[in-house]
């Protein structure tokens, strides 16, 4: 098998759609020689379906990143199917109502927890699950929107999002004794179930399609989804704790 992550074996997390981020890194990996096993969460018969839509068939785990249960059984049941994990993809993101669309002063603790809990320590989590598989060399990759700054209506999801960019950095540090790296994608805005759940979420259509230098499709997952690529691949052999931007430039310009 030929291609970028030739006999790479991966974990990738976070499809539910085919306009999600994971499905155009499994897809994307599977054509660039990588076996992949995905986890899913909630609606387990419809991520199965989406599955079948990859090139290759890939096997569906059950996961909840808040399921302590489920991330301590994680790493035997990705040995059902693979012998080791090369890379892990976290593109995980969830955050309540009230933490979204100009709430935050009001947003309740219990639902900043829960967005935090989803968005920001799962990265820990997860990667600590999948860490008995890997060994020298191994990646961990995760997605991330520009929390450099405060953005109108992203709100608790911002917080949770510099946490994450935070945790990456922490993982980076305490995994790179290890050999494993730890790194992030910061995407420009895309239209899948998690941006539509975001009320407002036009406004960052509207800017990135008006300013970004290269331009910006809303619709095109797969220049975020070659980065997450390039970062698991052996070509970023000495980067860990980075943030590699993928938003047409946005991040480089006075608005
Ligand atoms: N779409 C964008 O504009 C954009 C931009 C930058 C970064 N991101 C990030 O990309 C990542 C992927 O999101 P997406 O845009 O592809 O949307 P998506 O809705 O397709 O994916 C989000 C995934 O999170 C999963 N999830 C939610 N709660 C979970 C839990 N408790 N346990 C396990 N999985 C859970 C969902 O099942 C879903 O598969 C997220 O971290 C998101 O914040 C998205």
């Amino acid at each position: 098998m030929s291609g970028l992550l030739a006999g790479k074996r991966l974990l990738v997390t976070g499809v539910i759609t085919d306009a999600s981020i994971a499905f155009s890194v499994a897809k994307l990996a599977q054509e660039n020689g990588a076996q992949v096993v995905l986890t899913g969460y909630g609606r387990l018969s419809l991520v199965e379906r989406i599955a079948k839509r990859l090139p290759e068939p890939a096997p569906v785990i059950e996961v909840d990143v808040t399921n302590t249960e489920h991330l301590a059984g994680l790493a035997d049941r990705v040995r059902e199917h693979v012998d080791g994990l090369d890379g892990v993809v976290h593109s995980i993101g969830f955050a309540p109502q009230s933490c979204l669309g100009g709430g935050f002063l009001d947003a309740p603790w219990e639902d900043v927890a829960t967005a935090l809990h989803v968005s920001t320590y799962s990265y820990k989590s997860l990667a600590m699950a999948a860490l008995p598989l890997m060994s020298a060399g191994g990646a961990v990759v995760g997605l991330t929107f520009d929390a450099t700054k405060a953005w109108p209506v992203y709100d608790w999801m911002g917080v949770a999002k510099a946490g994450l960019e935070s945790a990456s950095r922490y993982l980076a540090l305490h995994l790179g004794k290890q050999g494993i790296r730890s790194n992030l994608v910061a995407a420009g805005p895309l239209r899948t179930i998690a941006a539509k759940s975001i009320p407002g979420f036009d406004q960052f259509e509207d800017a990135w399609t008006e300013r970004a230098p290269l331009g910006w499709s809303l619709t095109d997952q797969e220049p975020a989804a070659r980065a997450c690529l390039a970062l698991l691949s052996d070509w970023f052999p000495a980067t860990t704790g980075e943030i590699v931007h993928v938003d047409g430039g946005y991040h480089a310009i006075g608005a």
